[in-house]
């Protein structure tokens, strides 16, 4: 499985958006060597409470400019926002079980959540932004 690897095409036109998605790009690269390694058991813990962090921010920055700009699809968006941090606590719940399997499933998921996401729905409110001349 190869991670993805930032490109112009990913960008939202928001730098610190871009930052924090570029933020993702590295902990799920850091996830995948620790995966190659066998040391994804050492690291796996302080990725989900990265991740915790993460999507805080992250999802809340989105959210901020999507409402101060009156993003329509903002109610759709935000829910996608909600099943994430539902999937990471099933994650996180998994982590403190000792489940086995958990490095590679949290990378499938991240791998899916930014295909789908933030190759697709992000561009959504991108692509407002700039027709709409806020960006
Ligand atoms: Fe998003």
């Amino acid at each position: 499985m190869a991670t993805v690897q930032w490109s112009d095409t990913l960008s939202v036109n928001i730098p610190e958006i871009d930052l924090q998605h570029r933020q993702l790009i590295n902990l799920m690269a850091e996830l995948e060597k620790a995966l190659e390694t066998g040391a994804d058991k050492e690291i796996i813990g302080r990725v989900i409470r990265e991740l915790n962090t993460y999507v805080r921010e992250h999802f809340s920055e989105e959210e901020r400019w999507m409402t101060r700009y009156e993003f329509p699809g903002l109610k759709g968006h935000a829910a996608q926002h909600e099943k994430f941090v539902e999937t990471l606590l099933h994650f996180e719940l998994d982590y403190l079980a000792d489940r086995k399997e958990l490095s590679a499933e949290l990378l499938a998921f991240l791998m899916s959540w930014f295909t789908e996401h933030i190759l697709g729905f992000d561009q959504h409110y991108a692509h407002f932004f700039l027709e709409k001349g806020y960006v």
